[in-house]
């Protein structure tokens, strides 16, 4: 099979579409042929090396990609339901995989696929596992009930897009923090108050909310700039290690590792099918384009996915 392999760890390293061996899946596992995979912030971390040490990948061959959508191609023992042919999406948790999505066929759990409706194209869908599923468990981990007030930073983003909407759904008040240019975008995804991202956004929230806010997803990676604002009682998720501030007294912080969920992709997948959940555009490239999508990332002010079709 094609895959997209890291030969060596670099912000800058060359990315190499290389034939590794299919993959067998075992108990409990299925092989998927991949028709597309997100691309996302964490690609070019993997390749960095951000990911080196608890990977048990190994150069020159390290596959990056979180997430696919493709085809059900083969079943390992004990593996019911997802017969061979099922259109499919997930989100594999790549620290502890064998290999990642950005490659022609994957092996992974059966119980982290969710069905791909017919309506969500391939391309489209396999940008949304990773953000959504993101986004669902940090706005779970709020535990904030109707009538909080939950911040979300970088709300016009990938994963804030999403947070926006599924806060906006337990029936929080959203305080969406984006540039000028998305207020509209925000706004329509559900956010109730607007603040203008400027060069200093920790004093615009300050400015904007006196009174602070109960829970905050940080997707904008302020961290402890904006700690200050919640109240006590409230709770602040972090999206990376380093951007999660320590616990104040009063307010708990967690810094979240996204994990695969296929029974909570498979209602969000249904919600995008519905129009309930909105999705933003996909920009595609194919496999051997790899690094020009690594360098789309790297641009600020990108509204759209990116996919890449194998
Ligand atoms: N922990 C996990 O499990 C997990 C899972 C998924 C993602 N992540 C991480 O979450 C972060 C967000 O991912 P993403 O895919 O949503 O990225 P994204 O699409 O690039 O969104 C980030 C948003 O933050 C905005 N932003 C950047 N700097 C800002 C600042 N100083 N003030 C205000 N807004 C700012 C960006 O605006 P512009 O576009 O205008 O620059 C963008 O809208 C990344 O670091 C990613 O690696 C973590």
């Amino acid at each position: 099979m094609r895959a997209l392999t890291i030969p060596a760890y670099g912000e800058t390293s060359p990315l190499t579409l290389t034939e590794l061996p299919t993959p067998e899946p075992g108990p409990g596992e299925v092989r998927v042929r991949v028709e597309a995979a997100g691309v996302n912030p964490v690609d070019p971390f993997i390749r960095s090396g951000g990911f080196a040490a608890m990977s048990t990948q190994q150069l020159p061959q390290v596959v990056a990609g979180w997430e696919l959508a493709g085809v059900v191609e083969a079943l390992g023992a004990g593996v019911t339901g997802w017969p061979v042919g099922t259109a499919v999406v997930a989100l594999i948790d790549w620290v502890g995989a064998p290999g990642g999505t950005h490659a022609e066929q994957v092996v992974l759990p059966a119980d982290l696929l969710a069905a791909r409706p017919d309506a969500v194209a391939p391309a489209l869908a396999a940008t949304v596992p990773l953000n959504a599923l993101t986004a669902h468990q940090a706005v779970t981990e709020l535990h904030q009930a109707a009538g909080a007030t939950v911040l979300v930073t970088g709300a016009a983003g990938a994963v804030g897009a999403f947070a926006v909407q599924f806060a906006a759904g337990t029936g929080v008040r959203v305080v969406a923090l984006a540039g000028p240019e998305d207020e509209q975008t925000v706004r329509r995804l559900g956010a109730e108050i607007f603040v203008a991202r400027n060069d200093e956004p920790a004093a615009a929230l300050r400015a904007a909310l006196p009174d602070g806010v109960d829970g905050v997803v940080d997707a904008a990676l302020l961290g402890e700039s904006i700690i200050d604002l919640v109240r006590p009682g409230g709770t602040f998720v972090g999206l990376t290690p380093h951007s999660t501030p320590s616990p104040r007294p009063g307010v708990a912080t967690h810094s979240l590792n996204v994990h695969g969920d296929g029974r909570t992709l498979a209602t969000i997948m249904d919600a995008i099918a519905r129009g309930e959940l909105a999705v933003r555009e996909v920009e595609t490239y194919s496999a051997a384009e790899g690094a020009s999508a690594y360098a789309r990332l790297a641009k600020s002010g990108r509204r759209t996915g990116l996919s890449l079709v194998f």
